[in-house]
């Protein structure tokens, strides 16, 4: 699929699920691996950066079998991961580099994590230098970027304070420390997505979380798990998005994840005047899920800044994009974060947006997106500059503008949402 048309929508009804969230199909099948026996993921993730996580496991002795949206993997023990042949090649996903540069850090043999050209170019000293406080000798290109050539050592525990808020940062520390005699903590200044830390505990390990302080045990004996993964709700939100542009709208998300560390996005919508409810919220695994509803209405739009950044981070690029479609408009700061993704995310909203028709003031640290006021948008040529958030924000913003739009290169949507396209073509009304 090299490009993909957008006609303008009158609605979205009907009931869907998402794939399985992409951060716990990383952490289920890492801690897999380093589990004794067998485990069995149900809802794993389809997105190519899960497959990127599994490939490497592969590549380190791990069976894996992979039967539609259930994965086995035959676990091989804190110990067990074997020297791998070849460069493991982490493609396009920034989880699959930086926690897996936690768990080679402390491997009696040496290995070489490399990714496509988008992430050889973001910034990995964040996890290289508290890797390096607990012992691990990691050499990077220019001493930042990947690839990364790990020689594997013994490690270890460290008390660390995260300097950037970062979920992928502190669960490298915490893999890490499951290889570090003593405790291993982290502190983050904003709490970040906690699905290491639940995943942890749920394959047996000793963690402990108290106010912003993640504590592990190093040398534990993890367990094979029977586990499901939630839907991603960082997948749902284009289509939350989509229903509060077009009128009419109606939709049903079923057993979406909810866990409190990702839902700040439902909180924001809500507070801007979606009307969402949520039903039939269970736990599993310590993961929150649950049917999200909800039906178009008028969107104030308004600010979005500090600590909150961090809770919606991946939210963001769909946030931007509904700014047209708001009263006040939509603007971001504190998100200097955004030009370090897989694509510069800032830059990517403000070119394409504009394209669109949008009224966009750029920032070093963010954007503001003008509303409904600067007049509707118009269908444009989209350049989502291989990200799939990018892809994927402009083709919901597209649905509500006038005449049809072309999203180049969409297939790099299926980094975390394969068939996003067919499922949206099927809740369509035109
Ligand atoms: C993720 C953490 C976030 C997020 C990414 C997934 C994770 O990245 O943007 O999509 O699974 O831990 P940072 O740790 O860089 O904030």
């Amino acid at each position: 699929m090299a490009k993909q048309t957008i006609f303008p929508a009158r609605a979205i009804s009907g009931a869907l699920s998402v794939p399985g969230d992409k951060s716990i199909s990383h952490r289920y099948a890492i801690l897999a691996a380093l589990a004794e026996g067998r485990s069995e993921i149900h809802n794993f993730s389809p997105a190519a950066d899960c497959r990127s996580t599994l490939e490497c496991l592969r590549r380190l002795g791990v069976s894996v079998d992979i039967e539609k949206d259930r994965v086995c993997i035959h676990g091989k023990g804190l110990r067990g991961l074997k020297a791998p042949k070849k460069k493991l090649d982490a493609e396009n996903s920034g989880t699959t580099m930086r926690l897996l540069a936690g768990v080679l850090a402390g491997q009696s043999f040496a290995s070489t994590l490399t990714g496509d050209a988008s992430l050889r170019r973001r910034p990995m000293r964040r996890v290289m230098e508290p890797l390096a406080q607990m012992g691990a000798r990691i050499r990077a290109r220019d001493a930042q970027f990947a690839p990364l050539e790990i020689t594997g050592a013994a490690l270890n525990a460290i008390d660390y304070s995260l300097p950037v808020p970062s979920a992928q940062v502190k669960s490298a520390i915490l893999l890490a420390g499951l290889f570090a005699p003593g405790e291993t903590s982290v502190s983050e200044p904003v709490r970040t997505r906690d699905h290491t830390e639940l995943a942890l505990a749920e394959f047996g390990a000793d963690v402990r979380t108290s106010g912003g302080n993640v504590r592990v045990a190093g040398g534990p004996r993890l367990e094979g798990r029977q586990l499901a993964v939630p839907g991603d709700i960082s997948s749902a939100v284009f289509f939350l998005a989509a229903a509060l542009i077009l009128p009419g709208s109606n939709l049903l998300i079923t057993g979406c994840g909810l866990n409190p560390t990702r839902t700040a996005i439902l909180d924001v919508l809500a507070t801007m005047g979606a009307p969402i409810s949520l039903v039939n919220v269970e736990m599993h695994h310590g993961e929150l899920s649950g049917d999200v509803a909800i039906c178009h209405a008028p969107l104030a739009g308004g600010v979005i800044s500090g600590p909150l950044v961090a809770q919606l981070i991946d939210e963001l690029p769909m946030l931007a994009a509904l700014g047209p479609f708001t009263e006040q408009g939509m603007e971001i700061r504190d998100a200097r974060e955004l030009r370090v993704k897989e694509s510069d995310r800032i830059a990517a909203l403000a070119e394409n947006l504009r394209r669109m028709g949008a009224k966009v003031e750029e920032f070093p640290d963010g954007l503001k997106v003008k509303g409904k006021s600067a007049g509707k948008l118009r269908g444009a040529k989209v350049d989502p500059r291989g990200d799939h958030r990018i892809a994927m924000a402009c083709a919901v913003a597209a649905l509500g503008a006038e005449g049809p739009s072309v999203i180049r290169d969409a297939a790099c949507a299926a980094v975390s949402f394969p068939n996003f396209f067919t499922t949206l073509d099927q809740l369509l009304a035109r």
